[in-house]
């Protein structure tokens, strides 16, 4: 491909989606949330699980997952913060993920055949790197994967702010890309609000996780009109 066919291909092909983070969300009352997020406009959630250990937080397992699944159309972008993807990837795959995440900083060995599993197992496999990782350490896997989850927090909670060189990371993975005429998505995870969205889409991101940014003062529909808007107006409404 030449080098402007592959610009024209990526100008044309630059997507935006948000996907609420329902980290920050009142675990009580999930099934509301889906709606609320999905009227106001998302197509997408995402879903963090941790397991205490790869991070020291806990959420949720496949079984909530399932529940989940029986309301919701929305695409389950699940993010998977434990030790052991592997073990568990077909039991989030049997729930309803609809692409299942996992940490590049678990495998030091054989990363392109357990990516492949992953991808074999959900359909679609996204692969996180935390904000230490470099990007490099992609390399053999970015022509497999759907998507490149970058955390622009270290993982584990929500509400932190972002740590602005990881935006330098997005704009790095987003030339890699071009370069090598991939068509993964690129996706932000972490301190994303309304003042600083622009700059990690304008950077390279297609997809915007948002946890606190979204549920702040359960005013789901307001917040994530403030983000689109804070992208273009033009988004939501076309
Ligand atoms: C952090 C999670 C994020 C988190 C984002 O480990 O992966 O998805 O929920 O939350 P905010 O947007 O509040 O940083
Ligand atoms: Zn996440």
């Amino acid at each position: 491909m030449t080098r402007a066919k592959v610009q024209r291909q990526s100008k044309k092909e630059k997507r935006f989606i948000l996907a609420p983070s329902i980290l920050s969300a009142d675990f009580g009352n999930l099934n509301n949330t889906l709606e609320r997020i999905e009227k106001a406009g998302c197509k997408w959630v995402h879903i963090d699980v941790m397991d205490g250990h790869f991070v020291p937080n806990i959420t949720l397992g496949p079984d909530i997952i399932s529940s989940l699944r029986k309301n919701s159309g929305l695409f389950f972008d699940v993010h998977l913060m434990i030790e052991d993807p592997l073990k568990y990837a077909q039991a989030f795959a049997d729930a309803g993920a609809n692409q299942i995440g996992f940490h590049r900083e678990i495998y030091n060995r054989n990363l392109k055949r357990i990516t492949l599993m992953i991808k074999s197992i959900a359909k679609k496999v996204s692969i996180a790197v935390k904000p230490e990782t470099p990007i490099d350490s992609l390399i053999n896997v970015l022509p497999i994967v759907d998507m490149v989850l970058v955390m622009t927090v270290e993982p584990g909670f929500g509400g932190q702010k972002l740590l602005t060189p990881t935006i330098n990371k997005v704009r790095d993975l987003s030339l890699l890309k071009e370069k090598m005429g991939l068509d993964f998505l690129i996706a932000v995870d972490g301190g994303i609000n309304d003042k600083n969205i622009l700059c990690v889409y304008t950077a390279g991101a297609d997809v915007i996780v948002a946890g606190s940014s979204v549920f702040e003062k359960d005013k789901i529909e307001e917040n994530i009109k403030k983000l689109y808007e804070a992208v273009n107006k033009q988004i939501l409404y076309k």
